[in-house]
């Protein structure tokens, strides 16, 4: 023991490791670190708080591609024992510079404290101090999970999900904060076993339209019937046109590439024959010439306005029906940072008007911690809708995400008031002003099921009664024991173009009995022969629902 130790060491410093084909370098050569990043000190090194503040920073920003539990996947490393001997500093100087040529992003963006606290957590996963969510050889702990006993309705898990069942979610149902621990459940993503199909309520049929896609979100009808597509990770817009006889489209084609992080798409002006198409980037509004049937980008996007990076970073885009105004999502940097002390919050989690040109930036609606999923315009009532992401870290069944019509200067709450008159504890004694002036939401949806793409439905294939209704996508939770999401939602109008607070399952199944996760439902349009069209960035697909009738 005593000699083999340094031994091993030793060994262990000069060795690269090779893991996927890929090769990265373990222990005193990590990138070749300068001296004086090791030197640089973690203010928040080894307190609880800095990786509890590091982990929604780590989900937001590093788990899609070094994956929930930094188990890394094709050639992208994992974020574990290997790390466990790299100094904090270390990893702060790597994670502040990036590996751009290999596609590993400079996070120099990222306001200081984040990326400490990134890198607490960071520590913490290297040591194997996070709580785990279920790996492929420790079911024993995913069947711990399942058998935790169900939530007390109206919160519902993935178990309980049915399609063509209502749901209702009320202030009066909300727990205490912190009635549970708050969890690190993120979803173990397994290819679709054979035979495993999503479920819609009797008398729909569900197809693949298209797979092989690379992180499909956001899709938008255009007026012509095009669809079009953002593939957000890749930085790619996509167009699908025509439906085959077996369901698939006739024609697909990128449209542009090259941009970074795209996620919303308008057409504009509103109406039959659109000039421009804008895309949201995550740092900028831009767009692109364009008129009805054109497949591929004229010309290079032009810079409408620029938008902060980091945090939340999915940007909506939608115009109102008079073409006068563009509202623009920007979601929070954080879970929770109060924006009086924290700088990078100013002017985030909130919904944005601009004029079409970029001009006239205003905030619309405040305190909505991320809108980044969805917007939309409804149609009978032209009122502006959006889906939000609601906060964690307060237990299973906090806070409801929600649907709602969003006020004209109205406040929602983030971070200090939740769901109305509920003070955040994170926040407890601030801005007692406010209290009576946070909105409860129209329609409270399962917490932490990240719900995003929103649609109204205006197609003439469903039965009447879902005219005008909105279809939303839930992406799927990980900050619950078991988890909540992963499927698609139906919020029904009545035929009044106004919630009730109800809403329904519509597409489920995306969850495998033993917990792990082969779909993720993100985005959802009508296309233009009525049926809906949903993609899935699980399993990189786009699935039709149509009605057959009973
Ligand atoms: C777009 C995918 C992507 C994202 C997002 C990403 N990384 Fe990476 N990361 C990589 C790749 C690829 C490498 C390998 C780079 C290299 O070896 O040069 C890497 C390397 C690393 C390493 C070095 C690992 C080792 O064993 O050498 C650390 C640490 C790291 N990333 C942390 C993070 C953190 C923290 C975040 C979030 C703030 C993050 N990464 C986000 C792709 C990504």
């Amino acid at each position: 023991m005593h000699k083999l130790g340094p031994l091993l060491a030793m060994a262990l410093s000069l060795t690269t490791m090779i893991l996927g084909g890929l090769s990265y370098a373990v222990n005193k050569s990590f990138h070749n670190a300068p001296e004086s990043a090791k030197q640089l000190k973690n203010p928040y090194e080894d307190t609880s708080e800095g990786v509890k503040a590091g982990q929604p920073l780590y989900h937001l920003r590093c788990a899609r591609c070094h994956g929930d539990n930094g188990e890394g996947s094709g050639n992208i490393p994992p974020l574990r024992r290997h790390l466990s001997s790299v100094t904090a500093g270390e990893l702060f100087w790597f994670i502040t510079k990036g590996s751009p040529k290999n596609e590993m992003p400079s996070w120099a963006g990222l306001p200081k404290e984040q990326r400490w606290k990134i890198v607490s957590y960071v520590k913490a996963l290297s040591l194997g101090r996070t709580a785990r969510q279920s790996t492929p050889d420790a079911g024993s702990k995913g069947i711990t999970k399942l058998s935790l006993p169900r939530a007390k309705p109206p919160f519902i898990d993935f178990r309980d999900e049915e399609p063509g069942k209502t749901r209702r979610i009320t202030v009066a149902d909300l727990p205490q904060p912190y009635a549970t621990r708050s969890s690190d459940n993120g979803p173990r993503l397994v290819a679709r076993p054979t035979g495993v199909w999503p479920k819609a309520p009797a008398g729909f049929k569900v197809e693949l339209y298209a797979a092989g896609l690379d992180n499909p979100r956001l899709i938008r009808r255009a007026p012509n019937g095009d669809l079009f597509l953002a593939e957000t990770d890749p930085g790619r817009i996509r167009v699908f046109r025509g439906l085959t006889s077996d369901g698939k489209p006739e024609q697909s084609q990128i449209f542009a590439s090259g941009l970074f992080h795209p996620y919303g798409i308008a057409f504009y002006p509103p109406g039959p024959n659109p000039q421009w198409l804008y895309v949201g980037n995550e740092n900028a509004v831009v767009r692109f010439a364009y008129k009805n049937g054109d497949m591929k980008a004229s010309g290079k996007p032009e810079p409408v306005v620029d938008l902060p990076v980091g945090g939340h970073s999915t940007r909506a885009l939608q115009f109102t029906p008079d073409g006068k105004k563009m509202f623009v999502t920007v979601g929070s940097g954080s879970n929770v940072d109060d924006p009086d002390t924290t700088p990078g919050e100013k002017n985030r989690a909130d919904i944005l008007e601009l004029n079409p040109d970029g001009s006239g930036m205003r905030v619309y609606a405040s305190g909505i911690r991320n809108a980044g999923g969805g917007l939309g315009i409804n149609p009978k009532t032209g009122e502006l809708w959006c889906s939000v992401n609601e906060r964690d870290g307060l237990g299973d069944n906090l806070v409801p995400d929600y649907i709602t019509h969003v006020q004209e200067g109205g406040f929602y709450g983030w971070p200090w008031w939740y769901m109305g008159a509920h003070q955040d504890p994170r926040h407890r004694g601030k801005h007692p002003e406010l209290k009576d002036k946070a909105i409860v939401p129209d329609v409270l949806l399962q917490p932490h099921s990240a719900s995003l793409g929103i649609t109204f439905y205006d197609g003439k294939q469903f039965p009447a009664e879902y005219q005008g209704d909105i279809f939303g996508a839930a992406h799927g939770s990980w900050n619950k024991s078991v988890r909540a999401g992963y499927e698609v939602i139906r919020v029904p109008l009545h035929q009044t173009g106004h919630a009730s607070g109800e809403y329904q399952d519509f597409l489920t199944g995306f969850v495998l009995d033993n917990g792990d996760v082969w779909g993720r439902p993100a985005g959802v349009a009508v296309a233009s022969d009525g049926s809906l069209l949903v993609t899935d960035d699980g399993s990189n697909s786009i699935w039709r629902v149509s009605y057959e009738g009973r």
